[in-house]
């Protein structure tokens, strides 16, 4: 081992010592949106002979995390002996041991009850305003109208007055998967609510609010995206890195992805349960269910422009509400993007380098699964600031990119396309040591901003 493959050794370990205790630490902490939560509200409407009637709200606050199909599962374990006699646009997704009740039986007896959203198309009996969306929950930006969801339900064994209601303890939130982790329940000041016309004010008789907060190292899941480069000034198109959410291994695990060239490709679809939510892929080098492909396609004398492509080879899945978020200095002078929306994320006041995009309602705001539809794309026009535009050194590329909130795993910095005859690349060892400098910077400055 000559000496300067052995700094080359100390240096990956220092970086894969740093990658992690940077990872254990950006828990429940998300940079771009620092009071991003979900906050469940439970306003006790009502008391009953035996209990209460209680409004439990969900509200999504987070910029651009949503909740899509099958949608969010809500628990909790109740403090004394309650059951729920009854629920209206929700209900508990087992019943439980009610053997102790005569005659009435309540709707769930369980010490730990799981709630799940009603669907959409509810018989009116069984619904409440701003209920049944299928556990679907938009996020803030993209639309805050149905960025909340309402059930209600009917308590019994439980206090009867706000001295003698215990609240509920450990409350868990899935969506549907792990993430989300649930503080303790806080009694509040009451809600108060308006009529319709304004002209009235009511309020519940009490009220405590929980808040939840999402974290990617907790929901411990494999990149589920990645992105692809490619400019009109090289011909090299830089693909995801090559197993960047899996390998391919139909060998060992048949079935893990699907040839989409295969004579059996149309029997194997078929034969697909739609019904789980474990993606279905199709068999590629990198094996993501989302691609994002990043191409600089112009070069004008003010303005230059590139085109977003996501692609969804997922073929379990399509992505409603989906949504991007990326990181690029041009962003604070982009002059008009087609076919997406757009809002700026300025998580550091005035740097405005951070984008949020979505698809335009009924448009194409849902990415159909994997196939010759399963794609968005939009434009964007950038107004170019000389002091700081260049094609050099992979600067038209984006920083980041998250799909759906999930960070996109990127191709090697090094690799990206270069512009000709304008790289002087030497396999210099010194380019490691910025690697970890970046990455330690990148630790320090997001990793443990709080
Ligand atoms: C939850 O989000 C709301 C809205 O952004 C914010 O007002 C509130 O302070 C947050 N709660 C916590 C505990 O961070
Ligand atoms: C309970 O209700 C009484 C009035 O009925 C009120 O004075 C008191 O502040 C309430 N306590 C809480 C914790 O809400
Ligand atoms: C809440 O969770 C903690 C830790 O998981 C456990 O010790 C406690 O018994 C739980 N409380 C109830 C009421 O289930
Ligand atoms: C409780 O949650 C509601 C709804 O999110 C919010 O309006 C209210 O300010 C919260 N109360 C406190 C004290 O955080
Ligand atoms: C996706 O949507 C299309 C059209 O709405 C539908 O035909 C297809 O069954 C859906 N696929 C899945 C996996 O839900
Ligand atoms: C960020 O940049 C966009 C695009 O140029 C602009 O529309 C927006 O007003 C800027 N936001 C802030 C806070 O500067
Ligand atoms: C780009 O945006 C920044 C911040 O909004 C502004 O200061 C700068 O003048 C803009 N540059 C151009 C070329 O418009
Ligand atoms: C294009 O970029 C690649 C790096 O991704 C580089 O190896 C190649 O030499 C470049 N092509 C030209 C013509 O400069
Ligand atoms: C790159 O540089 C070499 C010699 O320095 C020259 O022959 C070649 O034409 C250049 N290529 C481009 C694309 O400028």
């Amino acid at each position: 081992m000559d000496i300067s493959k052995f700094t080359r050794f100390i240096i990956f370990l220092a970086l894969f010592v740093f990658f992690f205790s940077c990872l254990s630490s950006t828990e429940a902490y998300d940079p771009l949106d620092p009071n991003g939560n979900i906050t469940i509200k439970w306003d006790i409407m009502q008391w009953t002979p035996d209990g209460y009637v209680a409004v439990v709200t969900i509200y999504n606050f987070q910029k651009y995390r949503h909740i899509q199909a099958p949608g969010w599962t809500l628990g909790w374990s109740w403090a004394k002996k309650e059951v729920i006699w009854s629920m209206v646009g929700g209900q508990a997704t087992e019943q439980g041991d009610c053997s102790r009740f005569k005659g009435n039986i309540p709707h769930c007896c369980k010490k730990n009850p799981a709630i799940v959203d009603l669907l959409p198309g509810t018989p009116y009996n069984m619904q409440i305003a701003n209920c049944c969306k299928g556990g679907v929950l938009n996020s803030l930006i993209q639309d805050p109208s149905t960025a909340s969801s309402s059930f209600q339900l009917s308590v019994g064994a439980a206090g009867t007055s706000n001295k003698t209601v215990r609240v509920p303890k450990n409350f868990t939130l899935k969506a549907p998967g792990p993430g989300y982790t649930c503080g303790i329940a806080k009694v509040v000041r009451p809600s108060k609510f308006a009529s319709q016309d304004g002209r009235r004010t009511t309020q519940a008789l009490m009220t405590w609010n929980v808040t939840c907060t999402y974290s990617q190292f907790l929901a411990q899941k494999t990149p589920s995206c990645c992105v692809s480069l490619s400019s009109f000034y090289n011909d090299t198109i830089v693909n995801c890195p090559t197993c960047a959410c899996g390998c391919q291994n139909n060998i060992a695990q048949p079935g893990s992805c699907v040839e989409g060239d295969s004579p059996y490709f149309a029997s194997a679809i078929n034969r697909l349960d739609k019904t789980s939510s474990a993606p279905i892929v199709q068999c590629t080098s990198h094996m993501c269910p989302i691609r994002v492909h990043w191409h600089v396609k112009l070069n004008y004398k003010e303005y230059w422009r590139t085109k977003i492509t996501v692609t969804n080879f997922n073929y379990q899945m399509n992505y409603s509400q989906w949504n991007l978020v990326i990181q690029h200095p041009n962003f604070d002078n982009l002059t008009q993007i087609f076919s997406f929306n757009y809002n700026s994320l300025t998580p550091y006041g005035n740097i405005n380098d951070t984008a949020m995009l979505w698809g335009i309602k009924y448009y194409n705001d849902l990415l159909i699964e994997a196939g010759p539809y399963g794609n968005v794309q939009s434009e964007l026009l950038f107004k170019k600031d000389l002091s700081t535009f260049t094609f050099d050194k992979g600067w038209a590329f984006p920083r980041r990119v998250y799909f759906n909130g999930d960070n996109c795993v990127m191709p090697p910095p090094d690799s990206y396309p270069w512009l000709p005859n304008a790289s002087i690349r030497t396999k210099s060892p010194m380019l490691l040591p910025i690697i970890v400098f970046l990455a330690a910077f990148w630790c320090l400055s997001f990793g443990y901003g709080r």
